[in-house]
């Protein structure tokens, strides 16, 4: 694909097919998170790539109340922890940046993802101490995001519609009403 067609045909993916990601795709997804930018080129992240069955669906179905409501996971045949060591990034103007590094490394493996068919769903819905648990995180990391990744299945479930329509996922702001010249017009 195009560099702009990925960008604006990029969505959230919530039903995935049992087809299996290819490794080589798969080490192309990664290398594109390890490439990122990141606060005084520190990569304060670690991904943890999640293929076994069993923790996939721990992570779906055994993640406390909130989620719950991504239980859709559970069918992606890879779900993807995007974690970080804060201690390896830093703070400014009270800002902590492995949110940042974070955020900027996974939607980097989002896009690189669709270019290959691939979808994926940033995840904020989720127990952080329960997910910890279950990869074995070290304590002193964060969990930024999970997202599932695989193929998109051709068939939308009942509940993927539900969440588009709830959360509007089609709509955006106007330019004009987050675009100012010079000086902030609000
Ligand atoms: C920080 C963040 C948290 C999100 N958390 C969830 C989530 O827990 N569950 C979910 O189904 N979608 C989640 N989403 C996806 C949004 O609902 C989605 O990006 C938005 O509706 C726009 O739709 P699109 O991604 O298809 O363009 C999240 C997105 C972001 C950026």
């Amino acid at each position: 694909m195009e560099f702009l067609e990925v960008i604006k045909t990029r969505k959230s993916i919530r039903d995935f097919s049992s087809k299996s990601i290819p490794e080589k795709i798969l080490q192309e997804i990664l290398e594109a998170g390890r490439i990122a930018p990141s606060f005084q080129n520190r990569q304060c992240w670690h991904f943890i790539v999640v293929t076994e069955t069993k923790l996939r669906k721990q992570l779906a179905l055994h993640n406390g109340l909130i989620g719950k409501v991504n239980f859709f996971i559970k069918n992606a045949p890879v779900i993807i922890a995007a974690c970080a060591d804060p201690s390896q990034s830093g703070t400014l103007n009270q800002q902590n940046y492995y949110l940042v590094d974070v955020a900027i490394a996974f939607q980097q493996m989002m896009l690189t993802a669709w270019n290959f068919g691939i979808g994926s769903c940033w995840l904020a819905a989720f127990k952080e101490k329960k997910v910890k648990k279950i990869l074995a995180l070290p304590a002193n990391f964060r969990v930024v995001a999970i997202s599932p990744f695989g193929y998109p299945n051709k068939k939308e479930h009942i509940y993927s519609k539900a969440v588009k329509t709830i959360a509007r996922s089609k709509r955006r702001k106007d330019i004009k009403k987050i675009v100012s010249y010079n000086y902030y017009e609000g």
